[in-house]
């Protein structure tokens, strides 16, 4: 026993557990990497909006067994912000208008630096009161937005796909979690939608995909036809999806009508609003997601359109209940965390116990800039789309595949004076996207709007100029240009 104090005395007096830092280093070190990242946001507009390399390069850059002694921090630092996270698609360069990029602010940044550093776990009011109760007050802000009532509530989560898959379990177990279950979702929606019924246990062949029409909305009549005939062979439809905003064209779905439909039919209405969802700051998008406040359940991801460093998704519910009801397990570990209804376990409303407090980002983005800067943010991503739309209109060799929607522009190099047939659009198009991924320092990517292959803009970056668009599509035209005189 004696001997046992003794060592435990001599491990504490040396002061050195070989895991520590003494505070002038800590500085340093943290200094260091903030002057890192401040000169690689300063720089990032004159740099290329993606890099990358193959694997075998970087494996062989990278892949070395742990050190058995540790190696100067500095110099990890400079490895980390030379060789290995530049190595990346820059989703927050002002050129970067591939898949729904994301243009994090500062003090997002630093927020995420801070609950790391205090080391946060917002499970329970218990360990994390503060934590919980700003997340509270995000998450009341962004139930106002959405015109939710009072009964409504949510969580953070780390993105849209966890939003879903959240959202659907409060959906089956709001059904009675029923045998033979049905989800039902546009062709547009996004993959996420399809893994989150998957992992909820609907079977592959019970994921219903609804055609969209010419504009990429769901069809309504073909969703209420197969919802019926669903029912009527012993199936139970539990939740369809809506689109606020699909990240293919930026298509809204027929929100108003499908929530009628869902309501008549009592099944749950979960709006995928993941990438569109914050354009309810603004009065446009106010209006254009319209109906909104009448979803069971609505996604939405702070990592895209409202300026936050991944991972900051969001799920809201308006009926709290139902999240809890279907979330809450009690353990006896955790019984000195039941405080009552007044003080939330978020750990009760999702799939993560241990979990950081995302809402800080955001509250404090918010409260260093103040909402007005947002709402211009949000509403420049969507002028900027109008004008992207108004100058491929006006092209000679631009075509647009969809009128512009929300940030999104979808369009393709079919000259006005020549006629070229689909299959050499599709390989001239394809030609000029692999140009623009190795010869422009812009990043654009492509999809298929109902099979026919598309160049595609998606503007969110809070950084992003008329310049920046018009440049890029300036390339995308002399591209086309060089395409079209080779044949
Ligand atoms: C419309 C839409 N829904 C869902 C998702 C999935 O969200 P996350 O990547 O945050 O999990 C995305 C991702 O881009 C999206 O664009």
């Amino acid at each position: 026993m004696e001997g046992q104090c003794e060592e435990k005395r001599e491990l504490s007096d040396d002061g050195d557990n070989g895991l520590q830092m003494a505070p002038e280093l800590m500085l340093d070190l943290a200094h260091k990497a903030a002057e890192l990242l401040v000169e690689r946001i300063q720089d990032l507009p004159e740099e290329e909006a993606w890099d990358g390399e193959f694997r075998q390069g970087l494996e062989r850059q990278l892949m070395k067994d742990p050190p058995e002694a540790g190696r100067s921090p500095a110099e990890v630092i400079e490895q980390v912000a030379r060789e290995i996270l530049p190595v990346a698609m820059r989703l927050d360069h002002p050129r970067c208008f591939a898949f729904i990029p994301s243009s994090p602010t500062w003090p997002g940044v630093l927020a995420d630096f801070m609950a790391a550093g205090y080391n946060i776990n917002a499970c329970t009011w218990l360990v994390g009161s503060g934590p919980s109760q700003l997340e509270l007050v995000v998450i009341d802000w962004l139930r106002q937005w959405v015109g939710y009532p009072e009964s409504a509530g949510g969580l953070f989560t780390s993105g849209g796909s966890a939003a879903s898959l959240d959202a659907f379990v409060a959906a089956r177990e709001a059904a009675g979690h029923p045998e033979r279950a049905t989800v039902y979702m546009s062709d547009q929606s996004h993959s996420a939608h399809i893994r989150a019924a998957r992992i909820i246990g609907v079977r592959p062949e019970c994921i219903r995909l609804i055609p969209s029409d010419d504009l990429f909305r769901l069809d309504l009549d073909a969703l209420a036809q197969a919802a019926a005939d669903d029912r009527a062979a012993g199936f139970n439809p539990i939740a369809v999806c809506a689109n606020a905003g699909t990240s293919s064209t930026g298509t809204i779905d027929p929100i108003e009508a499908m929530a009628d439909y869902c309501e008549s039919e009592s099944i749950w209405l979960h709006i995928d609003a993941a990438y569109g969802g914050f354009a309810v700051v603004t009065e446009q998008g106010k209006e254009l997601l319209r109906g909104i406040e009448r979803a069971d359940s609505i996604g939405l991801d702070a990592h895209k359109w409202f300026f936050q460093p991944y991972e900051a998704g969001c799920l809201l519910v308006k009926d709290l209940s139902t999240l809890e009801r279907a979330f809450a397990v009690r353990h006896d570990i955790l019984q000195d965390t039941i405080w009552g209804a007044n003080h939330p376990n978020f750990s009760d409303r999702g799939l993560q116990l241990s979990r950081s407090v995302r809402a800080l980002k955001v509250w404090m983005s918010v409260q260093t800039f103040g909402m007005e800067a947002f709402r211009q943010a949000v509403s420049r991503g969507m002028a900027l789309a109008t004008q992207a739309e108004e100058y491929v209109s006006e092209s000679q060799l631009l075509e647009m595949l969809n009128p512009a929607s929300l940030g999104i522009v979808c369009f393709r190099i079919n000259p006005d004076d020549t006629s070229i047939d689909e299959e050499e659009l599709t390989e001239i198009n394809k030609t000029i996207l692999a140009r623009m991924f190795w010869e422009d320092k812009a990043f654009i990517s492509s999809t298929l709007l109902h099979g026919k292959f598309s160049l595609r803009l998606c503007i969110v970056n809070h950084t992003t100029t008329w310049d920046d668009v018009r440049e890029t599509l300036k390339a995308i035209e002399r591209f086309g240009q060089e395409a079209l005189s080779s044949i």
